[in-house]
């Protein structure tokens, strides 16, 4: 346990889950707790997140954990970035109660634990680019609820499927957490906030600009007139056919927070892409009324 204060508040690494329930357990009944579930190497997406929580509750917590479960190779898994002090002092700043960085053995029981299954939102694009990606990421996160017992939690909708995937696991697994989804935080060009961004080459940052580009351009688009949606969509892919070194995996528009595509846009429909840009699997999603 490692405590560090900021004015007011107090902010405490917890590394061992049960002293962690020791303090979750001393929180009033009545009080609000919101969570922010991360991986780490935050960014001003993820301090977003904890600055919205911090306005809407009386205690904040933020956990770190690289989920190996989540992740379809073993090398993308020990690639990921790990900037755990400066990640502890940005909480600090942001005046988070508690950082819970648990370790592996004290999450689950056996290194290949039981997988709990997604809905049926999941099966498509992220789910088929990334086979058993949202089966880990819901079962962490039930964990992760289990152990925090959060009034409010907290996610990106930069992560559009998992926002759907995570809200009908939460719906039938935890009913009384209210899940917020949260706006996407982007750099001065557009480009979605990422800890995967560090890892792109000067040229493949500039070509990156595309993506948010494309999905504006579509969106323009409908906001002229035009409802049909393979036209929409054929307006951004047209962007992203400018740069052959970005190649596209998937750009489609979706029914408001489900995964169902549309043939007739409206405004709570969102247009969603995946590409891969020099090896950097990058997604990004906006919605119609929203851009
Ligand atoms: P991670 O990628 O660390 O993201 C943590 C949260 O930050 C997610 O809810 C994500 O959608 C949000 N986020 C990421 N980039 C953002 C941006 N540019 N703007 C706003 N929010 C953004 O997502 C995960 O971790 C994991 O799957 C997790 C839910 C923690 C389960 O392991």
């Amino acid at each position: 346990m490692y405590e560090m204060g900021r004015g007011q508040t107090m902010t405490t690494l917890f590394t061992d889950i049960q002293q962690f329930t020791t303090w979750r357990n001393e929180i009033p009944k009545h009080d609000t707790v919101g969570f922010v579930p991360t991986m780490g190497a935050l960014h001003g997406g993820h301090i977003s997140l904890m600055q919205r929580a911090r306005s809407e509750c009386d205690h904040v917590v933020v956990s770190i954990y690289v989920n190996a479960l989540q992740f379809n190779s073993l090398n993308d898994f020990s690639k990921y970035p790990r900037t755990e002090s400066v990640d502890f002092e940005l909480c600090a700043q942001v005046g988070v109660d508690s950082v819970l960085v648990p370790l592996q053995s004290d999450m689950f029981i056996s290194d290949s634990p039981n997988l709990l299954s997604p809905s049926k939102e999941a099966e498509a694009f992220e789910g088929t680019d990334r086979p058993g990606h949202f089966s880990g990421v819901i079962t962490v996160v039930d964990r992760l609820f289990a152990v925090v017992q959060p009034t409010a939690a907290y996610f990106g909708l930069k992560d559009y499927q998992q926002v759907a995937v995570i809200r009908n696991m939460a719906t039938t697994l935890h009913p009384r957490i209210d899940i917020r989804p949260c706006d996407t935080m982007r750099e001065t060009d557009g480009l979605a906030m990422s800890s995967r961004n560090r890892f792109l080459t000067e040229t493949a940052r500039a070509s990156a600009g595309l993506i948010p580009l494309a999905l504006s351009t579509a969106i323009a688009h409908w906001r002229n007139g035009c409802r049909d949606a393979s036209e929409v969509t054929a307006i951004a892919r047209s962007i992203f056919d400018r740069d052959a070194s970005i190649e596209l995996q998937y750009l489609s528009i979706v029914k408001d927070g489900t995964m169902d595509q549309v043939e007739a846009v409206s405004e709570r429909d969102s247009i969603i892409a995946a590409v891969v840009i020099d090896g950097i699997r990058l997604i990004d999603n906006m919605q119609f009324s929203n851009a």
